[in-house]
């Protein structure tokens, strides 16, 4: 059985797709494509069926990544496709547990910030949306960060049964 996970933000046009992105170039690096299937996804739809903005594909490109996703709204089913939901931020989170339908759905959102092991006390991914070249950068690497973290914490055999909650 593959662990699936939904990469979430915003506008799935910035930080979510270029989780998805990172995240599957980690597990191709490591040969696990058969243990993983990775998707991204966005609160809101203004960017449905749009490629990740510019300034992120071109960050990603500069880091090595391609960011090809087209964008998708979440949607309450995500739940029933998905073992875990990665939100970027407290919005985020909160927009996806509204459509959760129970415990059994709140336990599969998990945070971005959770898993950074080298950004001490940040609690976020942050939208770069409206920021300068420097917010992407540092998005990127809060996402190459957290994505290391999470793909060690999913392959630590010995791992605890639920998800550490740091920041809740
Ligand atoms: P994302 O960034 O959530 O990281 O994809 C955003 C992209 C678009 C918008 C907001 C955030 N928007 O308002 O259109």
């Amino acid at each position: 059985m593959k662990t699936r996970i939904l990469f979430i933000c915003l506008g799935n046009i910035c930080r979510s797709p270029a989780a998805d992105g990172i995240m599957r170039h980690l597990v191709n690096e490591r040969g696990l494509e058969d243990e993983f299937l990775i998707d991204s996804a966005g609160i809101g739809s203004w960017h449905v069926g749009q490629l990740p903005d510019r300034r992120m594909r071109q960050c990603g490109a500069r880091h090595g990544y391609t960011f090809d996703h087209r964008a998708r709204q979440f949607s309450s089913k995500d739940f029933e496709r998905f073992d875990l939901i990665a939100v970027m931020d407290q919005e985020n989170y909160h927009d996806v547990a509204r459509q959760a339908h129970g415990e059994a759905d709140m336990k599969k959102i998990i945070r971005m910030s959770d898993y950074l092991r080298h950004h001490p006390g940040q609690q976020t991914v942050p939208d770069p949306y409206y920021g300068t070249e420097r917010d992407f950068e540092f998005a990127l690497e809060l996402l190459e960060d957290a994505c290391e973290g999470l793909l060690d914490y999913l392959k630590t055999p010995s791992r605890p049964s639920r998800m550490p909650r740091t920041s809740l």
